[in-house]
């Protein structure tokens, strides 16, 4: 059996994996170049869960980004490959980007074909990361 939960941050991972002992396969949460998941993810690296990442597009805002469609540019990729390849290249991190075109669907799956270069992954990941889209009043408290 695998369980997996999500939107659970850092404090609530610990709480199952190490209170209740309740192993997880993952935690899917909202992972995109406009948020980071840094400790959660160095958290999965000791603790062998994956990171599922969610709005992995920031529900279609990346395509207006200048730094993603610049490096978009250097591979013949669009900024939503980019931004999925930026994801994907984390170790234990799957994306599920969310497309209703067959264009979309097959641009997302056409990104197994190049490798981000050191400067532009870390180009993306200097991008501002404090953009959270999906943050209902019964959310939990993020920081925690
Ligand atoms: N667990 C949770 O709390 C939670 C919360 C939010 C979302 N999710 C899940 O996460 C998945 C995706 O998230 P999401 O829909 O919020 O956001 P997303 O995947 O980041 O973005 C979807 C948007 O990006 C567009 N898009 C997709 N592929 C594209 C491409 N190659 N080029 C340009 N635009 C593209 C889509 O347009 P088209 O539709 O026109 O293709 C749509 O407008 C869904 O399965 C959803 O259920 C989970």
């Amino acid at each position: 059996m695998n369980i997996g939960v999500c939107n659970f941050p850092l404090g609530m991972t610990k709480e199952i994996l190490e209170e209740l002992r309740v192993p997880i396969f993952t935690n899917q949460v909202e992972f995109h170049p406009f948020l980071e998941q840094f400790d959660l993810l160095d958290y999965s690296y000791d603790n062998d869960f994956l990171i599922t990442a969610y709005s992995p597009l920031a529900q279609g805002k990346v395509m207006e980004n200048e730094t993603l469609q610049e490096i978009g540019e250097a591979y013949g990729k669009t900024p939503a490959q980019v931004a999925l390849r930026w994801l994907i290249e984390q170790e234990n991190v799957i994306a599920i980007p969310k497309a209703s075109s067959r264009e979309h669907l097959e641009n997302n799956i056409d990104i197994f074909d190049f490798e981000l270069e050191d400067e532009h992954f870390q180009a993306i990941d200097d991008l501002e990361k404090n953009h959270r889209i999906v943050n209902p009043s019964f959310a939990p408290d993020w920081s925690k």
